[in-house]
């Protein structure tokens, strides 16, 4: 099977919904913008907060396994992945059937920024009396599941987008496998 898809993977805040739509832009219009995360709340039929709060986070991870399964069957789409789909090997396994995996990454002070602004309540893991040090945890813990899934990684902290983006293509470009997706 080709794989002509790419997976941004990495912790909530690091831009991966901004970075997977500019890569869109820059692939052109045979390419299409999807999240793990709206896939789920489509199967789920509500929000993810309230997955998380009626429901839990093992139903929300099964539902997640099921998003991940589902993308990995499609073609030629930049797939934002949520923050936690590193902690079941079986969905990197299954993205890495068509996807390249680009891992982003920020610093806590510079995730906590980002998320904290648009509203903590919309980010379940993190909604406790101390989002930084909760940031800062989770990330220590997931470090090495993030950075052994990663085929390529981009640090987004203070980077503009279109740096981003570059920096992925030009990964790309280098990759046999991959470079193909720019022609
Ligand atoms: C989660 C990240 C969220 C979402 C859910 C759980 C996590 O996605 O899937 O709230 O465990 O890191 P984003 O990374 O897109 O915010």
């Amino acid at each position: 099977m080709t794989k002509d898809c790419i997976a941004l993977i990495g912790f909530m805040g690091t831009g991966k919904t901004t970075v997977g739509k500019a890569l869109v832009d820059y692939l052109g219009k045979d390419f299409k913008f999807i999240e793990t995360d709206q896939i789920i709340i489509e199967m789920a039929g509500k929000p993810i907060s309230r997955i998380f709060s009626e429901d839990g986070e093992d139903i929300f991870r099964t539902y997640e396994i099921e998003a991940c399964k589902k993308v990995s069957k499609l073609k030629k789409v930049i797939i934002s992945c949520g923050g936690g789909v590193v902690l079941n090997s079986i969905n990197i396994n299954n993205l890495k059937k068509n996807c390249f995996i680009v891992l982003l990454t920020a610093t806590p002070k510079e995730i906590y920024k980002r998320v904290v602004n648009e509203g903590k309540e919309l980010r379940p893991i993190i909604d406790t009396e101390d989002p930084m040090g909760e940031i800062e945890r989770i990330l220590k813990y997931r470090e090495n599941f993030y950075y052994t899934s990663a085929d390529i990684i981009v640090d987004t902290s203070g980077k503009p987008i279109e740096k981003v983006v570059s920096n992925i293509i030009s990964n790309l470009t280098q990759s046999e496998k991959f470079n193909f997706l720019l022609k």
